[in-house]
């Protein structure tokens, strides 16, 4: 086999730290969830099911690298880390619903109300949103100031509600099978996906104690790394490996979804995507080498295979 060139080197780096961030996470949701054998036992099992089936854990491994990049230990910023991947995973159990998008596969396994149950599934998602705020209060025994946890819980609650991931939801669903402005489309792109990139970012730098500007231009980051990560998962659904990515291709024609694809063609999607890893990489020029792992996640975008 050839030697990776070095740009396969650094991307394979990129992929050992977050890997590595990933189990940090993996074991901080272990010990704040609770255990499986806690009563009502098949709520907790389903939160559990969904949550360590695998995910990439992209949003928890933003939170750590924004204030592991500001100066601050990476481990004291897990409770934020930790909520953002309760709230994701919540999300997605939510949206593969059969109200929803109706899907029947999700990170490589049956989705969580294929196996338990609509009810189930729709109190275990509940149950994940709920335990996210439970657990951002853990930053305050973290010895944050109060005043920085309840700035980053309000941006996230408004990241995940009406304003933001819902809001995109919302609009996504009532999309279907009808012909969309470039606009709309943005709006659900930024909304169902970006605004909790953005929380994440966020959250991590504001704990780390941020300056404005750098708020500023890590906002701009994730806004755009949104925007391409969505535009890429939907270009996944026409193009990908099912194994690979965990999930069901296809689905999205078959519920006649808005998306880039659809509005451009593959080609100007993947165009669009590019443009926005561009906008990703140039945002972060004033951080140099800091925000190496963040500039990794941009370029991964691409080539990203799930
Ligand atoms: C899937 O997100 C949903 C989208 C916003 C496209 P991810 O691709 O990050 O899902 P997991 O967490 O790795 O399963
Ligand atoms: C999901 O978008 C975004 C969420 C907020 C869950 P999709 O519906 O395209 O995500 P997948 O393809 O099911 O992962
Ligand atoms: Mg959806
Ligand atoms: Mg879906
Ligand atoms: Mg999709």
């Amino acid at each position: 086999m050839a030697a990776p060139g070095p740009g396969g080197q650094i991307e394979m780096n990129w992929k050992e730290e977050l890997f590595c961030k990933a189990e940090i996470i993996d074991q901080a949701l272990d010990r704040f969830l609770p255990p499986l054998s806690a009563y009502p036992q098949v709520v907790h099992e389903a939160m559990r099911y969904s949550i360590f089936a695998g995910g990439k854990r992209l949003r928890g491994a933003f939170v750590l690298s924004a204030a592991g990049m500001l100066g601050t230990d990476e481990n004291r910023v897990l409770p934020a880390a930790a909520a953002l991947e309760m709230i994701h995973t919540y999300s997605l159990i939510h949206d593969d619903l059969p109200a929803m998008d109706d899907d029947d596969y999700r990170r490589s396994k049956p989705t969580c109300h294929r196996v338990f149950g609509e009810a189930v599934a729709i109190l275990a998602g509940d149950a994940l949103l709920t335990k996210a705020f439970e657990t951002l209060c853990l930053l305050y025994e973290e010895g944050f100031a109060a005043n920085d946890v309840l700035q980053v819980t309000r941006e996230i609650a408004a990241a995940a509600g009406s304003n933001g991931m819902i809001g995109g939801q919302v609009v996504d669903l009532d999309s279907e099978g009808i012909e969309i402005t470039g606009d709309i489309l943005e709006y659900i792109h930024s909304h169902k996906t970006g605004a909790l990139f953005t929380a994440a970012v966020r959250s991590g730098a504001l704990l780390a104690g941020a300056e404005d500007e750098e708020l500023h231009v890590l906002s701009e980051y994730a806004a755009a790394f949104g925007l391409a990560f969505q535009i890429t998962d939907d270009l996944l659904d026409l193009t990908g490996d099912e194994k690979k990515l965990g999930k069901k291709t296809g689905r999205d024609l078959a519920k006649k979804k808005a998306t880039y694809p659809g509005l451009l063609g593959k080609e100007q999607a993947g165009q669009l995507a590019a443009d926005q890893v561009k906008k990703c990489i140039m945002s972060l020029t004033s951080f140099g080498p800091k925000a190496d792992f963040l500039r990794g996640a941009a370029n991964y975008i691409l080539s990203r295979e799930s």
